[in-house]
């Protein structure tokens, strides 16, 4: 992080100031953390320059108190095909709802959090920026749409936010003391080492052991991943995620390098300072996915009239289909640019972000290891073979190196503070990851409450992951339940919510008795299809309406006992 510029003292700020000034709340919602990382940088910045900050999830936010608010702002990340965040559902609804109030003189902002690779980017950042709006809010800064490299955006919104609402609550604007860095803010108490690293600050670690977990014949191919984290000083908890700063395929790297006619040696000014063009494009940029906006700046450089209508308004469709399954070098081989230069290329590109999996072993089970369950992506597509950039490096190239890594702590997928308290979890495919560090911090503690996996993959033979260890477990006790669904072992296909529905019972009484329900791995079907499971047996058993079951699931959200890590 660099040094953040002071803040300009504004020749309109008040002369006298309130002893406190009004005060400034900030408000996130996130599936992942990223949205209440900058909310929290933001608090201690604001803090720094004299304003009354606060900053709140907005699960724990009581929608009725918008109407005292004066001053707002939100941070928050758009789900799947544009929804809002689990924790950001309610507080999105409410606005949208009849009950909504009247904010009048609400001064606010929105930061939103998205990808660009997907259609409806940042929608809920633009919902919550539009009807803060129309319900009679003052928009103080523009919105900021982020994309996945959102790092330098997001300090630069935050100077920005702090200098305006500094400006019109007349705080101290910072201008009496020297204005802190960021990284230089120290936290509430003294760190230790391990909070050093970070996606800024990754820490190096070696790959130990690299093992295909299916067996031979199988659709699948999923690494069993260990990191050696002896002597690292990195702390996670179950239900965190491991960051991973990638590196290209050089394959693909050198690939793009001759499509574009260029040198690999050129030089090009790169994201910290002037570097070759082939060590740009293998650890700085983005050099696969295809995104809208890489393809307007791209069009505007190639002056190809049939890219040009490729992005027309009213082909949406034409291009949703163009992009699908192609990658940059095959927009550069269809539609070349005569002359471009390596360094104009660069510009056009996004970071490299790094790429999250949930950890899958316990670090109070083993400090020295952690594990990780990757699904190798590889696939064919328009005539050219296609890889995930983070897995394909952990499955193929990840002997001696040094991999950059860091904890990215998700504390929407926590085990419940009572040991003796039941959880259920659902897990199939990689989903299951979570659930085997789950246990193992269970077994570690000695932590007395009932445990329940459902599981699910394609055969029983082949995609048991970690099967020794479940059943190990369920022969000693601490997994007091299993259920299985292998969709591919018999003629009707069946999955982990037809073994939910069908024991949907006892998975009531679980949860009348207290049960935290976990789900984690797909966001895109399993996970709205449990979600609909969940709904029906609470209707069932619960002897509710659809409506009344589906409300007694959000606030089994709200107090924390519905948590889903879905990707
Ligand atoms: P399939 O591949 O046979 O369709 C892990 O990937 C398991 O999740 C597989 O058995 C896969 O089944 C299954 N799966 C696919 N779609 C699903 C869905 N909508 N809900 C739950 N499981 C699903």
């Amino acid at each position: 992080t660099g040094e953040v510029a002071p803040p300009a003292q504004s020749a309109a700020a008040p002369a006298a100031q309130a002893e406190a000034s009004e005060p400034l709340t900030i408000l996130y919602g996130s599936q992942t953390g990223n949205a209440e990382d900058v909310a929290e940088q933001l608090r201690e910045r604001a803090e720094a320059a004299g304003l009354n900050a606060t900053v709140h999830d907005m699960l724990d936010y009581k929608p009725k108190d918008l109407k005292k608010e004066q001053n707002l702002i939100v941070c928050v990340s758009t789900h799947g095909e544009g929804d809002p965040p689990d924790n950001a559902e309610e507080l999105h609804e409410f606005l949208f709802g009849k009950k909504a109030p009247k904010l009048d003189g609400l001064r606010f902002s929105v930061l939103a959090f998205g990808d660009t690779s997907y259609d409806n980017f940042c929608q809920t950042g633009k919902d919550f920026d539009a009807q803060l709006e129309k319900l009679g809010g003052k928009r103080m800064a523009e919105r900021v749409d982020l994309d996945v490299d959102f790092d330098d955006a997001a300090e630069a919104w935050i100077d920005d936010i702090v200098k305006t609402f500094g400006d019109a609550l007349g705080g101290t604007g910072g201008g009496e003391q020297p204005h802190p860095t960021v990284t230089a803010m120290p936290g509430a108490e003294a760190a230790p080492s391990a909070a050093n690293y970070s996606r800024k600050n990754p820490y190096p670690a070696e790959v130990l052991e690299n093992i295909v977990l299916n067996g031979r014949g199988s659709d699948k191919e999923v690494h069993h991943i260990e990191l050696d984290t002896e002597d690292s000083g990195l702390v996670w908890e179950p239900g965190d995620s491991l960051g991973i700063i990638p590196e290209n395929d050089p394959a693909v790297v050198e690939e793009l390098i001759a499509a574009l006619n260029l040198a690999p040696e050129e030089t090009v000014t790169g994201v910290d300072g002037e570097v070759s063009l082939e060590h740009a494009l293998t650890h700085q940029y983005e050099i696969t996915t295809l995104t809208r906006p890489f393809i307007e700046k791209y069009a505007e450089q190639a002056r190809s009239e049939a890219l040009d209508a490729l992005l027309a308004e009213d082909q949406r469709d034409a291009l949703a289909e163009y992009m699908d399954g192609r990658f940059i070098v095959d927009l550069v081989e269809d539609y070349p640019i005569e002359g471009l230069a390596g360094a104009d290329f660069v510009r056009l590109l996004r970071k490299l972000p790094p790429r999250l999996y949930s950890i899958a072993s316990s670090y109070a089970a083993n400090p020295d290891e952690l594990h990780l369950t990757v699904a190798a992506v590889r696939y064919e597509a328009h005539g050219r073979p296609r890889s995930g950039v983070a897995s394909i490096q952990l499955a193929d190239r990840s002997e001696d190196i040094k991999l950059p890594v860091y904890i990215d702590s998700n504390k929407n997928f926590k085990l419940p503070a009572d040991d003796a308290a039941p959880i259920i979890m659902i897990g199939p495919g990689t989903g299951v990851a979570p659930f085997r560090a789950f246990l193992e911090e269970r077994e570690e503690r000695g932590a007395s409450g009932d445990n329940w996996l459902f599981f699910g993959a394609q055969h029983f033979l082949t995609d048991f992951y970690y099967q020794t260890d479940w059943l190990r477990w369920r022969r000693e006790g601490l997994l007091t339940r299993m259920d299985v669904a292998f969709s591919r072992d018999q003629a009707e296909k069946t999955y982990v919510q037809d073994k939910i529905r069908a024991a949907g019972e006892q998975m009531f009484a679980w949860i009348e008795r207290g049960a935290t329900v976990y789900v984690c791995g797909d966001a895109n079907a399993m996970a709205s299809d449990v979600h609909d499971a969940l709904i029906d047996l609470i209707g069932e058993h619960g002897d509710l309406d659809a409506e009344g079951a589906a409300g007694y699931l959000k606030q089994l959200q709200k107090e924390k006992r519905y948590q889903r890590d879905v990707y």
